[in-house]
């Protein structure tokens, strides 16, 4: 009796199916509640003789895990759909803010200059900061002893067959590009260049340069000035006055160091100048003949400028940074502080 129960239970339970959620929900009432068909097994359970108690509780455990798989399964058919997830979206609610990050002091202070540059009719040249002694030293007629070359002041990436470095100064660019190119040449090459210096507040073994040339007919001293001029004048207010000292530099004859006056005191001297009235800003001069001549150029024809800044060095001066460290080591609170430059 209870075994034929079992079957038809069984044969029922098999092939139910339902049309929605709560189709499923009243087929567990039927089968799985209380009052369910399989808990009315357990009151006829009772009477079932103690010597196939065992096989009947087998059988009626074995349906009720049935009807427990089954009715699970006819639920996960009904579960939310990703379909009724996105029609729950609130499409109105505010956005996770991203935050914008600001542009780098460098990159404001680089782009500042190469803009006055480019108005004075100066295209933007760059090389690989990875280069040969050629481009880096022997064009720009670097003697073979200059200490520039040594292990001390650059890093060598391999010396075999020939060196190959990374670039202590953005002038590499100029023979690059002068070997490439008839004059005239108006360019300006912005980049990283590295040298092997212990890291300090006033020195790292990377920072960025800009190098400008200028090769033409007749292209003169004053030439060079004037626009030196014009730069510091726009880059640091129209007040700014300048001064040439007599320098060296082995790929520039005559060569100069270029000092501005001094913008905390007007020139008047003061612990930032360290009481003289100028700062120094750059170094320049008349492209060296033995220059041009290295790089296909006839200095019978042509003659040119050349000069070289820190983009640091400008920076500091422009926003007074104390500690070069400042600049590579991301620190979002120093960053954030030109957020209002760009
Ligand atoms: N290359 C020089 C340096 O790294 C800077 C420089 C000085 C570049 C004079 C020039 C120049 O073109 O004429 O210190």
């Amino acid at each position: 009796m209870i075994l034929e129960k079992i079957n038809a239970l069984k044969e029922e339970i098999n092939s139910i199916s339902a049309a929605d959620k709560q189709a499923v929900e009243d087929l567990r009432i039927k089968y799985l509640s209380k009052k369910g068909f399989i808990s009315q097994l357990m009151v006829d359970f009772r009477s079932v003789p103690a010597e196939m108690k065992r096989e009947i509780g087998q059988k009626i455990n074995e349906l009720k895990n049935l009807a427990t798989d089954k009715i699970n399964s006819l639920k996960e058919s009904f579960a939310e759909s990703a379909d009724s997830e996105i029609e729950n979206l609130d499409l109105t609610r505010t956005a996770t803010p991203y935050e914008l990050g600001t542009r780098h002091p460098l990159s404001i202070v680089k782009n500042e200059m190469l803009d006055i540059f480019a108005s004075m009719g100066f295209t933007i040249a760059e090389g690989p900061e990875i280069e040969d002694d050629w481009h880096v030293f022997e064009s720009l007629n670097f003697p073979p002893d200059h200490p520039a070359r040594d292990m001390q002041d650059t890093f060598f990436i391999s010396r075999n067959p020939v060196d190959i470095l990374l670039r202590t100064h953005t002038s590499s660019v100029q023979t690059r590009v002068m070997e490439k190119t008839e004059p005239p040449i108006r360019i300006v090459c912005p980049g990283r260049v590295y040298r092997n210096e212990a890291i300090s507040a006033r020195a790292h073994c990377f920072f960025h340069q800009v190098e400008g040339l200028y090769i033409d007919r007749n292209v003169s001293f004053s030439d060079l000035k004037q626009v030196l001029l014009g730069f510091a004048q726009r880059m640091f207010g129209p007040e700014t006055n300048i001064r040439l000292r007599p320098s060296y530099f082995p790929f520039t004859e005559p060569s100069a160091e270029m000092d501005i006056s001094c913008d905390i005191c007007g020139g008047k001297g003061c612990a930032f100048c360290k009481g003289t009235g100028w700062v120094e800003i750059l170094g320049c001069g008349m492209v060296d003949p033995n220059v041009l001549k290295a790089c296909g150029i006839d200095p019978e024809i042509y003659s040119g400028y050349a000069f070289g800044m820190g983009i640091e060095r400008i920076t500091n001066l422009k926003y007074k940074v104390k500690d070069l460290r400042m600049f590579s080591e991301n620190d979002s609170r120093f960053l954030r502080e030109f957020e209002s430059a760009r």
